[in-house]
């Protein structure tokens, strides 16, 4: 299994290209189950989720083709992805394929949509918390599903003629299952409005790519998102969006190492609340031409405290790499939980660093430390595992981030970006 090891203590300068964002490339990729036509993806990230998923489209009989491997001078390289299904083979989507990401349950949206039918298992992913699917299964009830739980699988069934437009306020915001009800309503008979959606820019990427593909949707990124039906969809060629999560990684390792780092192929606006965040910690965030630039002070981080949110909230998936950051102010920060109830898993691998944290029900208290000492320490997910490289980052002495893999997941070749900027990071294969 393979590791990281950092030796912390440099700061870092120079450019950080940005990848197409994991979140928004996942439901793009899964949306091609909806057309016979070729949906052409560009931007998508090198990244396990990303493969995985293409696994899963090919057992449904999608037909990819992956080119456009291209390195600029800044090091980014971007791909670009086809995927042509004509038919589908199969509205299985097995548990050996599903439990390993979340997201892969998805599926079940377009298949229910272009089929009338799917089988999809239950999920797995991060454990974060319980990660329930409740919500999904009562948005698709809501367009005429039928909806039922058999030996760890979802068996859905649309009515006679298809899935038919509805009106359905979800009672809590989620991300996953917004897209799927985009996809489900975008192929259903009639109009579909979807209240307390979620209004992340994946959404919006979503809908926007769906909108190429001849959907008929307004309002996304709104709380209320009208779907009118159409018969089917055509193909389309659509980029897929920065990645905020990415972005706001980088920009905090930057406020915490201290440097000066022009993260390229990003956009300021998709994560407003993080970067007020970060600037408020001390750091320097600007937008300039093409990107975003962080100028970064390291030793002299200011306290912020932060509660995590829906979109345009503080996002969740930046709530350990900010706790990081918070390790090293001065002063006393608190951290606080509200999507994920079991996200803190990050806290005593930061603690093995000379991070003291104390958790109270979803509030983390960090009072500030003047130095970080590197240690071993273990990934728990995947957020949580980059909150342990960025502190590596800034620690004194040698960090060595085991199981990896979680990483792998989501951050497309860290330790190259990072050590062109100047860090000392590198992946140990045993
Ligand atoms: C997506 C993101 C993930 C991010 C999360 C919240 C992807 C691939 N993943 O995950 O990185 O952390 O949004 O921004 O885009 N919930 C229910 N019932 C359901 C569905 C969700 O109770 O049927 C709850 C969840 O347990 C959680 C909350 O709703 O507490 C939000 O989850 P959701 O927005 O669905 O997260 P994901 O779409 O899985």
């Amino acid at each position: 299994m393979d590791r990281i090891r950092i030796v912390g203590g440099n700061a870092l300068n120079g450019i950080i290209p940005i990848s197409g964002a994991k979140n928004a490339a996942l439901p793009l990729m899964i949306a091609s189950l909806l057309t016979s036509d070729t949906l052409t993806l560009e931007n998508v990230p090198h990244l396990a989720d990303v493969e995985n998923l293409l696994r899963i489209l090919g057992n449904h009989g999608v037909d990819i083709s992956v080119n456009g491997r291209r390195e600029h001078q800044d090091g980014s390289y971007s791909r670009t992805v086809h995927f042509t299904c004509r038919t589908i083979a199969d509205t299985t989507a097995p548990y050996e394929l599903v439990s390993k990401m979340r997201a892969s349950f998805w599926v079940i949206g377009p298949l229910l949509a272009r089929c009338g039918q799917a089988r999809v298992s239950l999920p797995g992913g991060c454990a974060i918390g319980t990660r329930p699917v409740d919500l999904f299964i009562e948005g698709l009830q809501a367009l005429g599903a039928e909806m039922e739980i058999d030996s760890g699988y979802i068996n859905a069934k649309a009515p006679e003629g298809g899935l038919i437009g509805a009106r359905y306020t979800f009672p809590k915001v989620s991300v996953g299952a917004t897209h799927v009800m985009l996809m489900a309503a975008s192929l259903a008979r009639g109009t579909t409005v979807i209240g307390n959606a979620a209004r992340e820019p994946e959404v919006v990427d979503l809908a926007n790519c769906l909108i190429a593909m001849g959907a008929k949707i307004s309002g996304a990124g709104t709380s209320t998102i009208t779907i009118e039906g159409v018969t089917s969809l055509s193909g389309a060629r659509h980029r897929v969006l920065p990645d905020r999560i990415e972005t706001g990684t980088y920009a905090m390792a930057v406020a915490m190492t201290g440097g000066d780092v022009t993260l390229s192929g990003t956009d300021i606006s998709l994560l407003d609340t993080a970067i007020e965040a970060i600037r408020r910690a001390g750091a320097e965030v600007s937008a300039v031409e093409g990107g975003i630039r962080v100028i970064g002070h390291g030793d002299q981080i200011r306290p912020v405290d932060i509660v995590t949110e829906p979109y345009p909230g503080f996002p969740t998936d930046l709530q350990a790499q900010f706790m990081g950051l918070m390790t090293r102010a001065q002063g006393v920060s608190h951290v606080t939980e509200t999507i994920f109830e079991n996200r803190f898993m990050h806290v005593q691998e930061l603690a093995r660093l000379g991070a003291k944290i104390t958790l109270n029900g979803q509030t983390a208290r960090i009072e500030g430390v003047s130095r970080l000492r590197g240690a071993p320490v273990m990934a728990t997910d995947l957020r949580a595992s980059v909150s342990l490289v960025i502190a590596g980052l800034a620690a004194e002495g040698e960090t060595m981030v085991s199981r990896v893999y979680h990483l792998d997941r989501g951050f497309e070749r860290l330790e190259e970006k990072l050590t062109r900027c100047g860090a000392i990071v590198e992946r140990i294969s045993d």
